[in-house]
């Protein structure tokens, strides 16, 4: 069985792989061209491609070989699922193993904005501070603060938990339904996302991207939200409109936000990386070594699933 891996993936995971399957890897980490993993659709059994690869219908079109798309990540929105469905061709994604370390940048987004801690390691680096004074680079305090959580699922939860039982915060969220996992954080449960907004000193976006989520937070959103509240995305960039956000950090109508994601990674909005007030990191959320481990070896889980002709454990379509 021949499987294409379109990124460097951690080194563990990349032998074992190579241990069971004719693999392909990609020494370079350079991204695929549309060209190349169109071919590719042709020449492999499985495809197993990452969040900055755009596996669209004609890719999917690109060949009749493939019969498995296994994402190494959890989002799939990168991949039109409709398209491999209508094929027969199987895609698995790899749930549960990056909660904790995504819910981990949220809190990391949190403090770094409430904290004004990109501006002052800024100024600090710019040899620009003058030393301690009262009214330097004030920020917010975290304790008896609501943060609003669009989106209750995982990642949500985890994030809520941290900020909840570690930094004294109240919690407010959004999902389709009340949750039972809501009792332990006292967590209060909004139907609406506008009535989240009203309420929350801070924001943090835990919901899938695509279609159904795109600009969730346009302006009318951004309007809802409490005068100098924070917004912190960890979710994927296509959920916010950013250059109604950019408006809202210009007037000062927000405080401040912290962001992972971006509607055209890797480009970030010229507009945003003017501003002192946003936090910007570069899709950080898995990053760290444990977490990415577990992400290829679920991925491979996967791909061993479909060999054997077994369920595939981390079927989305
Ligand atoms: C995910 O798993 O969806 C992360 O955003 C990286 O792709």
């Amino acid at each position: 069985m021949r499987v294409l891996v379109t990124r460097r993936w951690p080194d563990t995971v990349e032998h074992a792989l190579s241990d069971s399957f004719e693999v392909v890897l990609n020494d370079s980490d350079a991204p695929l061209s549309q060209a190349d993993l169109a071919s590719a659709m042709g020449e492999f059994d499985v495809l197993a491609p990452t969040v900055s690869d755009t596996i669209d219908a004609d890719i999917i079109a690109g060949g009749d070989r493939c019969r498995l798309i296994a994402n190494y990540g959890v989002g799939f929105d990168h991949i039109d699922v409709g398209a491999a469905k209508a094929k027969g061709i199987a895609v698995t994604n790899t749930p549960g193993v990056l909660t904790d370390a995504t819910a981990d940048l949220a809190l990391t987004l949190i403090l770094m904005a409430a904290r004004r801690a990109g501006e002052g390691e800024r100024e600090l680096r710019a040899g620009a501070w003058n030393g301690w004074r009262p009214t330097h680079l004030i920020g917010s305090a975290l304790r008896d603060k609501v943060l609003g959580i669009v989106g209750f699922g995982r990642i949500g939860q985890a994030t809520a938990e941290r900020a909840h039982h570690g930094f004294g915060m109240k919690i407010a969220y959004y999902a389709r339904g009340p949750k039972d996992e809501a009792q332990a954080l006292d967590a209060e449960y909004c139907a609406t996302v506008p009535d989240l907004l009203a309420k929350s000193d801070f924001v943090s976006l835990h919901v899938p991207g695509g279609n159904d989520t795109a600009h969730l937070i346009d302006a009318d959103a951004l309007a809802a939200m409490k005068p100098g509240s924070y917004l912190v995305n960890t979710a994927r960039g296509g959920v916010v409109d950013h250059d109604a956000l950019a408006e809202a950090l210009i007037s000062g109508y927000l405080a401040g936000a912290g962001l992972d994601v971006y509607p055209e990674e890797p480009d970030v909005p010229a507009a945003l990386l003017q501003l002192e007030n946003v936090v910007l990191l570069p899709h950080l959320g898995s990053a760290n070594a444990e977490t990415r481990e577990a992400m290829g070896m679920r991925a491979l889980a996967n791909i061993e699933a479909f060999a054997k002709g077994s369920g595939l454990p981390d079927r989305v379509a």
